[in-house]
């Protein structure tokens, strides 16, 4: 199956914090395939002959898309756009990675991959246009929604859980307790799309790590895992003044096999797998 995998799936943006966890397929970084580049994008197709695209390509920083929308949709909506339509023209499956972003928290219980998304910021609406735009140009495509995200080890995390494990050397730290998420391991979702790609699944699957936490929960987990002294503080997000509008409610439930083992478990994993031991 290893050996399947490995020449009929193409992914793109293969070498960021999800792509650091694919060992399978004909991996692609931005230098190899610029996916807003819609010659270069078919060039690179005809030539691989993917059965599979496996979509990682994006700008993820959710601040920089609300300072930049231009390029935040030239990246996650048209980039997309370009993907879904070569792929379309040589026959291949997407499987396109989304984000609990395409919904703006207002239901205030978790999503379900029935409700329908109202993003509140320009990475959450870029995102939701790349879905719109496999839907609807592919009739053979996967959307799978992740949660927070970690993952990547001290290489490649540049998101919230490394900023908690790198501050917990302080004798404080502030974390905010009043919006609350679902985590997903970067790991165990590279499994969990495996294993969708080998078995054809199809439609829109949440994939994301069993129950919710704020921030807060999140650095007393690390804490624990860590052994640090530091204390935690609990502190609004009116604390921190960040570009983007957040929910208060980013939690997602799946009805459609997406669910993984419970969040602690992992980033448990990951910390004391990925960190202590470098
Ligand atoms: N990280 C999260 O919190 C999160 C949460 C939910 C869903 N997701 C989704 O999961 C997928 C994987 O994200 P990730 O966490 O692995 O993010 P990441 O670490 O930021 O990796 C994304 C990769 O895409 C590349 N890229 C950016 N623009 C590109 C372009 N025009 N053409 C080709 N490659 C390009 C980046 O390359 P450069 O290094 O050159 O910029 C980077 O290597 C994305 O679709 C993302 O939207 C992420």
């Amino acid at each position: 199956m290893e050996e399947k995998l490995s020449s009929k799936v193409l992914v793109t943006g293969a070498f960021g914090m999800v792509g650091s966890y694919v060992d399978f397929g004909i991996k692609l970084d931005r230098r190899a395939l610029d996916v807003a580049d819609p010659k270069e994008v078919d060039s690179v197709f005809d030539r691989y002959q993917p059965k599979v695209v496996l979509h990682l390509a994006a700008e993820t920083d959710v601040d920089r898309c609300e300072r930049d929308p231009e390029y935040a949709y030239m990246t996650n909506s048209i980039g997309t756009f370009n993907v879904a339509s070569s792929a379309r023209r040589i026959g291949a499956k997407v499987v396109y990675i989304s984000t609990v972003y395409v919904f703006d928290g207002v239901k205030g219980k978790p999503y379900l991959e029935n409700d329908r998304p109202s993003p509140n910021n320009h990475y959450g609406r870029s995102k939701y246009l790349g879905e719109l735009a496999v839907r609807d140009i592919l009739d053979d495509y996967l959307i799978v929604r992740a949660g927070w995200m970690f993952g990547g080890g001290p290489k490649k995390d540049q998101k919230f859980v490394a900023k908690i494990i790198k501050q917990l050397q302080k004798d404080e730290i502030k974390a905010v307790n009043d919006k609350f998420g679902s985590l997903t391991y970067a790991k165990d979702l590279v499994s969990k799309i495996k294993g969708f790609i080998e078995n054809d699944k199809k439609g829109i699957v949440h994939a994301m790590n069993e129950g919710s936490c704020s921030r807060y929960d999140i650095a007393l987990e690390i804490k624990k895992a860590t052994g640090s002294e530091s204390k935690i503080i609990p502190v609004d997000s009116s604390y921190f003044n960040l570009d983007a509008s957040r929910s208060n409610c980013d939690i997602m439930e799946s009805l459609n096999g997406g669910a993984m083992r419970p969040w602690q478990e992992a980033l448990d994993d990951y910390v004391k797998g990925e960190w202590i031991k470098q």
